[in-house]
């Protein structure tokens, strides 16, 4: 068996910009080839700010990154060596705007493969496979300015895809996505990581981190934790402490404990949820049993104060 291979290595990573503000302290990190890994944080948390060090927008203040081997530095990141790193890393921005300057969603989508060389007769074919890919196809010839701010974040990706990158940086991609565009993301994200692109998403969308990662990080300037959702949800107090929280069907879960629902780890996503009921009914001779017993108003009123924002 190979070993698994890092795309970054980040030691000691520290990032300060010049207003002062220190965004990031001494995050160690370590993403390996075709990972999906999600950075969870509160707003101010530093994800943007960790997604332009890994992408080699920023140079790092402190410590060293590695990215794809290659060692990112205030001399590297504006050398010609990133121009094979530019091709192999794809960054959606948290703001669809900065990367839609175009006459055209189109234009904007071939942009990466004009420019990074892709042959002229190629760059078509990546452009509709990324407009199709996103379901934009009749978009194509809108100005970006006139689109709805679903449709700019669907560009904005289509933009990244059309280079075909092995890594890809979302930064809070489901932002901004109606219910059915969220989940249709939510599949294209996992469709391109099962074709072995390595997926990092920035988000404070707790429902979203179960179904787009495999491993979590916490991030408030420093790692808080990090391991498998299951891991980092099952730590309220430390979701608390972070303005994080469980979710929507953890807490469902929670409540059905309530009422004497018997498991050990909850579910945290629909599918989980699926799996979870379906083993239980099975084990139970097909019935789930819930019942009120002389604790469940207590427990529930619990629940309750747990939640409550202040
Ligand atoms: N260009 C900048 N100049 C000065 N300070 C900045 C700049 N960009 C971000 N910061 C500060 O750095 C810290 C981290 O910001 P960052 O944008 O990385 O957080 P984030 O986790 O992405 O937050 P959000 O969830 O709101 O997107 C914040 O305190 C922010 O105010
Ligand atoms: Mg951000």
């Amino acid at each position: 068996m190979t070993a698994k291979q890092p795309v970054f290595e980040l030691e000691n990573v520290s990032y300060s910009y010049p207003t002062g503000t220190k965004a990031l302290e001494s995050v160690n990190m370590k993403i390996y080839k075709g990972e999906r890994v999600a950075i969870l944080g509160p707003n101010g948390g530093g994800k943007t700010t960790l997604l332009e060090i890994l992408d080699g927008l920023i140079p790092a203040s402190h410590g060293s990154v590695k990215a794809r081997g290659m060692i990112l530095n205030d001399a590297t990141i504006n050398s010609n060596e990133m121009y094979g790193f530019r091709r192999k890393v794809g960054f959606v921005f948290q703001d669809p705007d900065i990367e839609l300057f175009s006459p055209t969603v189109y234009d904007d989508v071939a942009f990466g493969p004009l420019h990074l060389g892709i042959p002229e007769e190629e760059v078509n074919i990546h452009v509709e496979r990324a407009l199709n890919l996103l379901g934009i196809e009749e978009i194509k010839n809108k100005h970006p300015y006139n689109l709805s701010g679903g449709e700019k974040r669907k560009a904005a990706i289509a933009a990244v895809l059309s280079i075909d990158p092995e890594i890809i940086l979302l930064d809070e991609p489901t932002a901004d996505l109606d219910p059915s565009s969220r989940a249709e993301l939510i599949e294209i994200i996992n469709r391109l990581n099962h074709n072995g692109k390595a997926i990092i998403t920035a988000t404070h969308d707790v429902n979203a981190v179960p179904e787009l990662a495999d491993r979590v990080y916490v991030l408030n300037k420093k790692i808080i934790a990090e391991g498998t959702s299951q891991k980092i949800f099952s730590d309220f107090e430390l979701l608390k402490e972070n303005n994080l929280e469980v979710p929507e069907v953890f807490k469902l879960f929670e409540v059905l404990q309530c009422f004497g629902y018997n498991c050990e780890d909850l579910p945290l996503s629909i599918d989980e949820a699926i799996e979870h009921l379906t083993r239980a009914v099975e084990v139970n001779g097909g019935h789930i049993h819930l019942h009120i017993h002389k604790h469940t108003h207590e427990e529930i009123g619990k629940l309750r104060s747990k939640y409550e924002h202040h």
